[in-house]
């Protein structure tokens, strides 16, 4: 959702803000804008659209001044135009702000300040804490950083924010709470960023700001205090991302060349935790608390999205190998119902990005009655990272593209490795078996790269099928999660209708969409159920529909009654949904990219959905 991005150093502010918000445009977005503070004024540009939109309109403005902020707006509170875009300013145009997030107590704040005589220029709710703070300070005759902490004890919702002053233009004050927000250290010049990505750059000394915390940021130092005003010290962390990782790298699209890694970020994601031929398999993340796994009585698997498509499968790791009831929540109806939560239940929150609002607030809840939450993150240092009792990384690399495909491989990889580690500790996996899958496990990035070898022939199927209104994607056991996880992709990057479905559900309504207009994937993979999907398949048939079957190697029923296949490589009934999900993100990168579609930046999606 929004970036913010700003800068305070030697360089020109405006260049380093308008290539950060670039590395921004991923998250989603629909209006774009900067303030410079300089010679005593704030040079305001903003724009509805893209951020190249915004750079059209910058020709030939006055656009110097080594302090700025940017931002990209993801809009809820008023409709992407350009007075509601950001940087928002004071009622004296003296400050200016930057904010991602959602105060949920602007109304009554607003009604107090234009009681004052306030007038303001957007429906947003971030002008109302400018506004706020501005107020603040006249009333109080304090620092401005004074100001912004007595403001925030009064404000209640999520923020980033980033603010300057044409009075002091040697001043960057930034602070959050429930939003992300890093500061780049450099020699005499400081980053904010949203996510580290328009940061990497310059610098790899990165501060991840805390909730609660307000950062003062002058060249020559960078101090903080939390909103009680007691001071704290940052800890600078160095991070190890390469700018080719935010690069598209020769692919015409960050998903394409997501897709393609990912026989390297399943690797990376077991790298120096498995080596099967010892026997090998630790998680040094999940040490302290492991027996709250072994022992649980039950666990709650909490996500959104795609993410939540990995817990689905990670329920079939979990009841299988470790016979422990599970429980797949969406993030967002969990926090609502008054969720039952007992001492024995362990949770496992799921997110690539880590700062999924619903997720976050779900893992509060749950910490709130005492629960332990492990964490299955990829952004390093992210809120769920940071707010969970334990975790592994799933390492799969900065995930550009809006539409999640090497997250999730990463994320089932790291819960079958969670899994196992726990079914071993219990006893509730044969020695046999348990060896069986490392060893599976640690040769499936080369099956990824088989299956990746479908990509012409996943164009040639997308081709066909471009111009189709509806789609069903069918599956069972291990493959109903991917049936589900295809038809997201496909709908979200190419505004396809596409539903998932476990394939035996078919009979109990969506059988009654099939025509031979009807489109029908489904994951068929030779596994436990073969025999039944087989007998889904011919009923589809019967009805004319189109069958595109994903099936084993080797198979020979199949492409007899399907209309066109995809094959992949034999693996573990368990780890097949590693494999047999490529195609179908092939699928729909294919048929979106045919159909015109912006495929890294979906219409209405953002990357980090920090908002509930
Ligand atoms: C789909 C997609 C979303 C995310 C969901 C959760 O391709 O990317 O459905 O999976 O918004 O996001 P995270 O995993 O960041 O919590």
């Amino acid at each position: 959702m929004c970036g913010i991005v700003a800068y305070l150093g030697e360089r020109n502010a405006y260049e380093i803000i308008i290539k950060g918000l670039k590395r921004l445009e991923y998250r989603g977005y629909d209006s774009a804008g900067i303030a410079l503070a300089t010679d005593n004024q704030i040079k305001l540009y903003k724009r509805q659209g893209k951020v190249s939109d915004l750079e059209t309109y910058t020709v030939g403005k006055d656009l110097t001044g080594g302090t700025g902020i940017g931002h990209t707006r993801w809009a809820t509170h008023g409709e992407p135009t350009d007075n509601n875009a950001h940087p928002h300013l004071s009622f004296d145009g003296s400050l200016s702000l930057i904010h991602n997030g959602v105060i949920e107590n602007y109304s009554s704040l607003k009604q107090e300040l234009i009681s004052k005589g306030h007038e303001f220029r957007s429906e947003t709710d971030s002008e109302v804490v400018i506004h706020f703070i501005e107020d603040i300070r006249r009333n109080n005759n304090c620092d401005l950083d004074e100001a912004v902490r007595l403001a925030l004890t009064k404000i209640v919702g999520a923020y980033a924010i980033v603010i300057i002053d044409q009075n002091d233009p040697d001043l960057l004050i930034a602070a959050r709470k429930s939003s992300p927000l890093v500061i780049g250290v450099g020699k005499g010049e400081y980053f904010i960023a949203s996510d580290a990505t328009p940061i990497i750059e310059y610098t790899k000394e990165v501060v991840y700001l805390n909730d609660h915390e307000i950062a003062v940021i002058r060249k020559d130092g960078l101090k903080l205090k939390n909103i009680e005003d007691v001071p704290t010290n940052p800890y600078i962390q160095t991070i190890d991302i390469e700018l080719e990782a935010i690069e598209k790298g020769g692919f015409k699209h960050f998903m394409l060349k997501e897709i393609f890694e990912q026989p390297k970020s399943i690797s990376d994601s077991m790298r120096g935790r498995l080596i099967a031929a010892k026997g090998h398999l630790v998680l040094g993340g999940i040490r302290e608390y492991v027996n709250k796994l072994v022992n649980a009585d039950r666990i709650i698997i909490i996500a959104c999205g795609t993410s939540w498509h990995a817990g689905l499968v990670a329920e079939y790791f979990f009841e299988e190998w470790c016979r422990v009831p599970v429980e797949v929540e969406y993030a967002s109806e969990f926090r609502y119902r008054n969720p039952v939560i007992r001492e024995s239940d362990v949770i496992i929150a799921i997110s690539q990005s880590g700062e999924t609002a619903d997720t976050l607030a779900a893992i509060e809840l749950a910490k709130s009655v005492g629960a332990i939450i492990f964490g299955v993150v990829n952004v390093v240092g992210s809120s769920i990272a940071r707010a969970t009792h334990e975790g592994a990384y799933i390492h799969a690399g900065p995930e550009i593209g809006v539409a999640s495909t090497k997250a999730f491989t990463a994320q089932v990889t790291v819960l079958s490795m969670i899994a196992l580690v726990v079914a071993y500790k219990k006893g509730t996996i044969s020695e046999t078996k348990y060896h069986e899958l490392l060893t599976e496990l640690e040769i499936i990035p080369e099956k990824v790269e088989t299956a990746l070898k479908l990509d012409q022939k996943s164009k040639i199927i997308a081709d066909r099928f471009k111009t189709a209104t509806n789609f069903l994607y069918l599956g069972r056991g291990y493959n109903f999660p991917v049936a589900l996880e295809g038809a997201l992709k496909l709908k979200e990057i190419s505004y396809i209708h596409a539903e998932g479905y476990p394939a035996a559900e078919m009979k109990h309504g969506p059988i009654a969409l099939i025509d031979e207009e009807m489109p029908v994937v489904f994951i068929a993979t030779k596994d436990s159920s073969y025999d039944k999907i087989i007998s889904n398949i011919q009923e589809v048939k019967a009805r004319k529909g189109k069958v595109i079957a994903i099936i084993s190697k080797g198979d020979v029923l199949i492409p007899k009654i399907a209309d066109y296949i995809l094959e992949v490589p034999i693996t573990h009934e368990a780890l097949m949904p590693l494999v047999s999900v490529i195609p179908l993100q092939l699928l729909s990168y294919y048929i979106a990219d045919l159909r015109g579609c912006n495929v890294d930046q979906p219409r209405n999606l953002a990357k980090s959905v920090t908002v509930e």
